[in-house]
């Protein structure tokens, strides 16, 4: 498991690593396969573009109980690395001739949701569940195009989000690690009952471009839940070893 340090080391590196976007290429997608995928694109182009100001605010109160003041600023490395894809996909719409969207009703949910004074856990837990599935939409965009611009852009967010997932799998290990079994099991209960809610309202609402990128719902629902299964086990506690004596 990597210290806040560490993720701030690597999100810095990150920033300085990033793949050449071939943007003078111009957007180079026909017609016919914008129509599938571009509605979808602009609501994930917005939903990448949140200021962060709540989740930092959660963060700075997770910091300051856990002992660890780096994680703030790891936390914000990770904000700037999400708006940096919206920033990429909005760049494309532009290129595209297609306005950037204001609001949707999944963002505003999610917005809404977002003035709650919520734990880092419920954060965390939220943004697993989200990159989960944007591992899974990005991947299949980028087989719904043949745009170099656009398939690149997929490629960096796709090559972005598996550390994200680590950092924020590590963080739930971290907060669950005194739990009991009995409380570990429950969260799990709620965190399965939770996908299933998130996994069949990103289907709803992007399951033309999903589609387009050759997944069905089938193949979509068991994607899915088999990269969940892979974050349930990075943030099971029991995978890692704990210094003594550092009180959570
Ligand atoms: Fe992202
Ligand atoms: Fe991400």
């Amino acid at each position: 498991m990597w210290t806040s340090e560490e993720w701030v080391a690597y999100f810095e590196h990150n920033a300085t690593n990033l793949m050449p976007i071939p943007w003078g290429a111009g957007a180079g997608a026909t017609r016919e396969e914008l129509a599938e995928i571009i509605e979808s694109l602009r609501a994930w182009q917005l939903g990448e573009t949140s200021d962060g100001t709540r989740l930092t605010r959660a963060a700075e109160r997770h910091a300051a109980q856990t002992y660890d003041p780096a994680y703030v600023e790891a936390i914000k490395r990770f904000i700037a690395e999400e708006q940096r894809h919206g920033e990429m996909l909005g760049r494309f719409l532009d290129l595209a001739g297609v306005p950037r969207k204001g609001r949707d009703w999944g963002d505003s949910i999610f917005r809404l949701f977002r003035h709650l004074r919520l734990r880092m856990e419920v954060w965390t837990t939220v943004v697993v569940m989200v990159e989960v599935h944007a591992m899974l939409y990005y991947a299949a965009v980028r087989r719904a195009t043949g745009s170099a611009v656009l398939r690149r852009i997929c490629h960096q967010i796709l090559r972005d989000e598996v550390p994200h997932l680590r950092f924020q799998c590590e963080r739930l290990a971290i907060i669950h690690r005194n739990r009991g079994r009995a409380l570990r099991a429950l969260t799990m209960g709620v965190q399965r009952v939770l996908f299933a809610g998130v996994t069949v309202a990103i289907w709803a609402g992007h399951r033309r471009a999903l589609r387009a990128g050759g997944l069905t719902f089938r193949r979509f629902w068991g994607g899915a839940w088999a990269q969940m299964g892979k974050a349930w086990r990075a943030m099971d506690p029991r995978g890692y070893t704990w210094p003594t004596g550092r009180a959570n």
